[in-house]
């Protein structure tokens, strides 16, 4: 029996080993998250008492080991100088008790004259990042990346407003100072309609959208999205004066000319403590930003020291997070629609409710194994929560109040927009229909292709779409490179003037940067950020259109789902056709400067000896996405051996060998591609 069921619990762990990853690349590397972070805790969850129950299923790889938190391979990774930490979670007052007993009794142990007095600040759900001034000037901000490296995303803050370039005097010679990026809601709400107006995908809640913004290879995007910050936190200061609480160190950022969120209180008493919580949690929706709990800190920064923090988290503050609010209502009916890429895509159509401050009336259902896993049918009573506090989702049914009359859901074998079969391919949770000429992708793919950061056509929109392919002048993207004045100025609601802009506007976008292009193609899996990638690895079409499975595979950022689909693209006989028929039409992206092998330690091996400021796991995790290689043992084909405190053998080796030797520092500057002569 027990044989059995390892193997059952050995072949699930795989699966959500891989699902997690999936679903975290999507998160942290694409921007693009397909499930909710309830359902993503869930998978993770799943997998820990798997790992629990049969610990021989347990893999160093495993993602419950560290979740989450890449750094993309398209930015300088920045080695934090103060880890970023993370906090643990208390959920009620219970929890609340505990923290509070517990950090009485360590200050009793540690520093009983200091008070157990807490700040209070809102949780704000961004995406955290660290801003180095030196001598008051912006020098570097990186996001958090994995807590101890970060990517190097100085140029696109540059472009936020509340972000200052030069602090106000007096300033420390040094501050390395730690906020939070974020979107207010109504920001986020406007950003989604556009997008989606424009036919680009849209940000599933206020913290992707915020992250997605920050990393941007291109600062003028970044530059275009509603960012706003606040500081929270002092992570190295040196100079005069510099304060000894944390709510003197709220104030002081403040001087300094740093967002710092108004809403904060000092309180000591629990009950008091809980008081202010509770007001929060019912005020949370009425706030502009994004709230998703507070964070308490003790507020005499020299007892963080003497607290110290585990592994991940301080023990000197905690995070009181709120519960996701729900709403129950009526699925009245589910119906389905058709996406750019033929993806039939179940919605579920709601009796309104009010959630969250906002009311609801659809819910994407995402594809046909969530409507089946969940077990939804039309009629059903169904539990809703927000992701992120605006995207509604369907959490589960509530099979108790069923009447009988429910009727469970059965996904077309057809698309309704064509009729053409709508087929599943092996792996995919999407079913799509197989006519490239329905009308539904059809359209999708134009609005696609004119929106912005694609072809960016000023002025094709969705409604001037639906005109040119209800007069039969456009039935697939080139067919816009071969419009005339006097067909356009036949179409209802269209003047000349409107007409000559439109084909200006076209006429321009024959040349647009390939990553542009690339994006504007739609290929399956290539979104923004990709194709700029792309781009700048191949340099031109030509190039990338030839490109193996393989070569593909040796660019750091393209996992096989991205390599199969941009191969499988290019060899299709419609790609090529539509390709051949863009260029005599004139469309020439313009090329790109092709990129060297990336990394500033590209081919360089590495040893490591002695005991050094970080675990080794860090060092060679920063070497190995700089390009560089870790081996264990000294030899003649190794570049460098870094040598921390009481190096071992490996250091006389090294002598004896030739291979020169340096600390952390000289690794540092390495890393950063600066290869000075000492
Ligand atoms: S303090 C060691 N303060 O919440 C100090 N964090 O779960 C740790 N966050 O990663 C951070 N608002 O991104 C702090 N006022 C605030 C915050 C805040 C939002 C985020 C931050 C962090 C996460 C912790």
């Amino acid at each position: 029996m027990k044989e059995g069921s390892l193997e059952e619990a050995r072949e699930r762990a795989e699966e959500l080993r891989r699902l997690i990853r999936y679903h975290s690349d999507r998160y942290y590397l694409l921007d693009d998250p397909e499930i909710s972070d309830a359902e993503f805790d869930r998978l993770v969850a799943e997998l820990k008492q798997l790992e629990e129950a049969y610990p021989e299923l347990r893999t160093p790889d495993s993602p419950t080991q560290r979740v989450g938190g890449a750094v993309s391979p398209a930015f300088a990774p920045v080695p934090h100088e103060r880890p970023l930490l993370s906090l643990d979670n208390i959920h009620d007052e219970k929890g609340l008790l505990q923290f509070m007993g517990r950090v009485k009794r360590l200050l009793q142990e540690e520093a009983p004259h200091v008070a157990p007095e807490f700040v209070l600040e809102p949780k704000i759900d961004g995406l955290s990042i660290a801003m180095d001034y030196r001598r008051g000037e912006l020098y570097r901000g990186a996001t958090r990346g994995d807590g101890y490296v970060g990517e190097d995303v100085t140029a696109n803050l540059r472009t936020l407003r509340d972000i200052p370039h030069r602090l106000k005097a007096p300033f420390p010679e040094r501050l390395l100072v730690r906020g939070e990026v974020y979107m207010q809601n109504e920001d986020f709400v406007a950003l989604n309609q556009r997008r989606e107006e424009e036919g680009l995908p849209v940000f599933a809640n206020p913290r992707n959208a915020a992250a997605g913004s920050v990393r941007q290879n291109d600062p003028q995007v970044t530059a275009h999205r509603p960012l706003k910050l606040f500081c929270y936190e002092i992570l190295l200061g040196e100079g005069e004066n510099l304060p000894l609480t944390q709510w003197e160190a709220l104030k002081a950022l403040e001087a300094w000319g740093l967002p710092v969120n108004p809403e904060r209180y000092l309180e000591q008493d629990p009950s008091a403590i809980m008081g202010r919580l509770s007001d929060w949690q019912e005020r949370r929706h009425h706030l502009p930003y994004p709230m998703d709990g507070a964070v308490l800190k003790l507020n005499d920064l020299r007892a963080h020291d003497l607290l110290g923090t585990t592994q991940h988290s301080p023990r000197w503050s905690i995070a009181f997070k709120f519960p996701a609010e729900q709403a129950i209502t009526q699925v009245e009916d589910i119906q389905i629609s058709v996406g750019r890429t033929g993806v039939l895509t179940p919605l579920a159509i709601l009796t309104p409710v009010v959630l969250a401050g906002t009311t609801v009336s659809r819910a994407s259902l995402h594809n046909e194994d969530y409507v089946a896993e969940k077990g939804i049918r039309v009629g059903d009573w169904v539990v809703l929560e927000k992701a992120g506090d605006i995207i509604p989702q369907v959490v589960r049914t509530l099979p108790e109040r069923r009447q009988g009359t429910e009727t469970p859901f059965q996904m077309p074998d057809h698309c309704p927009v064509c009729g053409a079969i709508a087929v599943r391919e092996e792996g995919e949770a999407a079913r799509r229909c197989i006519n490239t000429a329905c009308p539904a992708q059809v359209r999708q793919r134009l609005i696609h292709w004119a929106s912005r950061g694609a072809m960016d056509i000023d002025g094709l929109g969705p409604s001037l779409v639906d005109r040119l392919v209800e007069a039969k002048l456009v039935a697939d993207v080139s067919d816009l490179y071969r419009l005339t004045a006097a067909q356009l100025e036949a179409l209802p609601r269209m003047g000349e003037r409107s007409a000559a802009s439109l084909l200006r506007q076209i006429e321009a976008s024959r040349t647009r940067p390939l990553h542009r292009f690339l994006y504007a193609l739609g290929i399956r899996h290539v979104g923004a950020r990709m194709a700029q990638i792309l781009a700048q690895h191949f340099g031109h079409l030509e190039a990338l259109e030839k490109a193996t499975r393989e070569e593909l595979l040796a660019i750091p950022a393209v996992g096989p789902m991205v390599a199969q689909s941009i191969v499988t693209y290019f060899s299709q006989p419609e790609t090529k056709e539509l390709l051949e028929r863009l260029k005599e039409r004139g469309v020439h992206p313009a090329a790109e400067e092709a990129s060297a092998p990336s990394g500033p330690l590209q081919g360089k091996t590495f040893v490591l000896t002695g005991t050094l400021s970080r675990p080794r796991s860090q060092f060679q995790s920063l070497i190995e996405r700089a390009g560089g290689k870790v081996t264990g043992s000294v030899s003649r084909a190794t570049d460098y051996v870094v040598v921390g405190e009481s190096p071992g053998q490996k250091a006389t080796r090294a002598r004896e060998l030739g291979v020169p030797t340096i600390g952390e520092e000289e690794l540092e500057r390495l890393l950063r591609g600066d290869n000075r002569e000492r």
